[in-house]
């Protein structure tokens, strides 16, 4: 497979294409130091063999935050240092810290805005990057990534929103000139061979937004600048949040925050068409930066397609490993049938805005990590499964008996047929019931279940039953 390819960035050589993109824990304190928690997490995602392991977004300042790593000043390096060795020493994966800066936010509502940003300021915040990307080097990372998409500064600078009147604003390559001082700068502190990549939105998914007819612009002038990847989000905004009453703006409330982390109700690979245009107008001007691609890429076929159609040269998944960090691992042993699907719920995305530890809904309740097992023995039906399916309040009401493991049952996946097409992966579930509120009148529907383990072994399929949804009218 394409995914299982080697990819050389800079110095850096990945075993596979697959890209754990940043995602934050809220594992740390305010304080910002790595600690037992954060470290396990990232070697629990190493053990499943992601090429590149991106940690977590830490501050390159030292603005207050809620519980959020750091990297704003020399004593946060030994940490690192012990948790990079930790990631190194039991796996092939490289891992690289995504730096963020960010501007300041109040409950009230009122949120600090690039316009209200002085020359002194904004030269410090090239500095500060700097600064941090050399920490990256000297923690013993792969790589640094620069955080420029979503609410945060330098991705608020980029934008089609940004009216500064000065060299910093309005037009695309003003919008550009912060984003260029901080790769030089980064570049100047870490030398040639330490790989520096960027995130940053493909489009901004706001009204008056950028799409990709800038972005594409901006992901060429990174290449020119000798970034080594490009990894592109989307979304994710302060200008169509939703305020509570009381709470921090959280920029991932709005139509752009779905679409920076695309629900179950979006279709698998909402973005792929970003990564395609930025991606074919790049080569067309003979750069070749590797880019990566997220939201919402789950299945192998999926991910294998979008390399051998050439919309991306990277796959990168965040929510997908959270549920299941063995995905690389499975998958290129030839066991993708032992996948943890995630389901797209966006428990792990609520959890992340109350500053509440992010841990992935279908994990064992309590755990902190995703289970481990090299278990072989398959759940079983003590008694018969006997799925039953009845017709109630226009959705379809699915019941079965508990399975039973030796290790023990983690859920139930259930799949699904419509009509006479074959069956899906439609969800999984930790109970012994789902109500499937997406049928229509009019309409016939199979159904069987699974059970399966900590180690993703499945139980022999259940019964299968199936339901005519009668015409409304
Ligand atoms: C809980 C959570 C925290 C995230 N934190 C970050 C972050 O620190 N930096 C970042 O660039 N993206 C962050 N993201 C976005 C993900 O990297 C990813 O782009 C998004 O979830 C869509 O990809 P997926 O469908 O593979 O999950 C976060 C997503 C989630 C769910
Ligand atoms: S909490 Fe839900 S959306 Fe998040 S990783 Fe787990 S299954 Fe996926």
């Amino acid at each position: 497979m394409k995914l299982f390819q080697p990819l050389q960035i800079n110095s850096m050589e990945l075993s596979n294409r697959i890209v754990l993109t940043a995602m934050v824990t809220r594992l740390s304190g305010e304080d910002g130091y790595v600690n037992k928690d954060i470290r396990d997490r990232y070697i629990r995602f190493a053990k499943g063999e992601a090429g590149l392991i991106v940690v977590e977004a830490m501050a390159v300042h030292t603005a207050k935050s809620g519980p959020l790593l750091r990297l704003c000043d020399d004593s946060f390096i030994p940490g690192l240092r012990d948790m990079a060795k930790a990631v190194h020493d039991c796996s092939p994966s490289k891992i690289v810290p995504q730096i963020i800066h960010f501007l300041k936010i109040a409950r009230s509502g009122w949120r600090q805005k690039v316009q209200d940003l002085t020359k002194v300021e904004i030269d410090q915040i090239v500095i500060n990057y700097g600064d941090a990307a050399r920490r990256a080097r000297e923690a013993g990372f792969d790589g640094v990534e620069l955080h420029m998409a979503h609410a945060y500064t330098l991705s608020s600078f980029l934008s089609q929103r940004n009216n500064r009147n000065d060299a910093y604003g309005r037009s695309l390559e003003n919008r550009m000139r912060l984003m260029s001082e901080v790769i030089v700068r980064c570049r100047e502190m870490v030398g040639k061979d330490f790989p520096i990549g960027v995130r940053f939105d493909g489009e901004e998914c706001i009204k008056n937004g950028y799409t990709v007819m800038d972005s594409r612009q901006i992901a060429l002038r990174m290449a020119q600048l000798g970034i080594d990847y490009i990894s592109i989000s989307a979304g994710g905004k302060f200008e169509d949040a939703i305020l509570k009453a009381g709470e921090p703006l959280y920029p991932y409330t709005g139509y752009s925050g779905d679409r920076c982390m695309p629900g179950d109700t979006y279709p698998d690979g909402a973005n792929v068409y970003i990564a395609e245009g930025i991606k074919s107008f790049i080569n067309s001007k003979g750069y070749y930066t590797p880019i990566v691609t997220t939201g919402k890429i789950a299945t192998p076929e999926l991910a294998e397609s979008i390399l051998e159609e050439g919309k991306a040269d990277m796959i990168g998944m965040a929510r997908a490993l959270l549920a299941d960090p063995d995905w690389p691992k499975k998958v290129r042993d030839g066991r993708s049938d032992h996948l943890i699907r995630c389901i797209y719920g966006n428990v792990c995305k609520s959890l992340d805005e109350n500053f509440r530890k992010v841990v992935c809904t279908l994990w064992p309740k309590g755990s902190l990590q995703a289970p481990e097992s090299d278990d072989k023995v398959a759940p079983i039906w003590p008694q018969s499964a006997e799925l039953k399916a009845k017709i109630e309040v226009g959705s379809v009401r699915l019941t079965w008996n508990a399975a039973s493991d030796n290790e023990g049952v983690y859920g139930y996946e259930i799949y699904r047929a419509e009509g006479d097409k074959d069956f899906e992966k439609w969800t999984s579930v930790k109970r012994l019931g789902h109500w499937d509120t997406g049928v229509v009148g009019g309409e016939r529907y199979r159904y069987y279940v699974r059970a399966y383990d900590f180690a993703g072994n499945r139980s022999e399929p259940s019964n299968s039953v199936e339901v005519a949804m009668p015409f409304p009218v």
